[in-house]
């Protein structure tokens, strides 16, 4: 079996369509564009091409953008004063602050101080609870979100499915959790969440109708640790260094592309898979903010 290849270009693309549809029609009904602003601290040079993505994505959409770049040797004082004025700022709808922050930061203080109603990351511990019990309101973490709609949009059912996730970060791993058992569309799967310390972890990747993997180890998932006709969502984006690319590095993903598309019915590639995602998802947590915002006059 050669797998189907899940474009997550194409779907990122029709997505961000979308968006930019329902941005024009805000902006002609005389609402200002919706703002998304993006905070980063030091130079971490992968966290700089996701900050410039996700402002460049902004614009073509229509949206506001603004970036905050602080040195890497600001305090968390400094940091919490930019989250503090974002969160009163009125042309702002909605916010993240990209990770990973230097270690002298505590990452959870600078997250729980952003509002849960600009939190388009979804990583506010209202946000997340909101996603777990299912509420509408709640920002769904773009990473998973978008894993999720890559599913529902390529007509893969996840209803009875055995979802096996591979890693529980709360950027991936769990929210996933949180997306596949709701009861309402891409949900009503069977979750099992392994990690680090599962034991057997091809006896339990082997069961997974849906297995996605966010373990950020490259080319962990071999072909026999997939069930054949599985669908393979990577979520991994790892740099391994490859001396015939100009850059002196390549991307992988975190399963084995080539062996594993011989065993599963579907498979995200790595790039142009699940990374096109995650911003398109991003702008459409930013345009819920902004349509909440209209909603409750702010
Ligand atoms: N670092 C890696 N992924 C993410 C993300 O989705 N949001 C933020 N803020 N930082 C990240």
């Amino acid at each position: 079996m050669t797998a189907r290849i899940l474009d997550g270009v194409a779907i990122a693309t029709e997505i961000r369509a979308e968006i930019a549809k329902e941005v024009s029609t805000l902006i002609a009904g005389g609402h200002r564009p919706p703002g998304l602003a993006v905070v980063i601290v030091g130079e971490d040079p992968a966290s700089q091409v996701y900050v410039k993505s996700k402002g460049q994505a902004c614009i073509e959409a229509g949206m506001h953008s603004e970036t905050v770049r602080l040195p890497a040797d600001s305090s968390e004082a400094q940091l919490l004063a930019v989250v503090d004025r974002l969160n009163a700022d009125p042309v702002i709808d909605g916010f993240l602050v990209q990770l990973p922050l230097p270690k002298h930061i505590d990452s959870e203080k600078v997250l729980n101080r952003i509002s849960p109603a600009k939190d388009v990351d979804g990583f506010h511990p209202v946000n997340v609870g909101k996603v777990l019990v299912g509420d509408p309101t709640a920002f769904k973490p773009a990473t998973p979100y978008g894993c999720q709609q890559m599913l529902v949009r390529s007509g893969i059912e996840t209803k009875g499915a055995h979802a096996v996730i591979v890693g529980r970060s709360n950027i991936v791993g769990k929210p996933m959790a949180s997306l596949l058992i709701q009861d309402s569309r891409g949900g009503n799967a069977t979750v099992t969440v392994c990690h680090s310390r599962s034991r057997d972890l091809p006896s339990l990747t082997r069961q997974g109708d849906i297995l996605v993997v966010a373990i950020g180890r490259p080319n962990f998932i071999t072909a026999p640790m997939v069930k054949p006709g599985a669908v393979v969502i990577d979520v991994g984006i790892n740099r391994v260094i490859d001396p015939a690319h100009s850059k002196g590095y390549r991307i992988v993903g975190d399963v084995e592309f080539g062996a594993v598309s011989e065993v599963a019915s579907a498979i995200t590639p790595v790039p142009g898979g699940v990374g096109k995602m995650t911003i398109a998802m991003l702008l459409s947590n930013t345009l819920q903010a902004a349509k909440t915002g209209m909603s409750v006059g702010r």
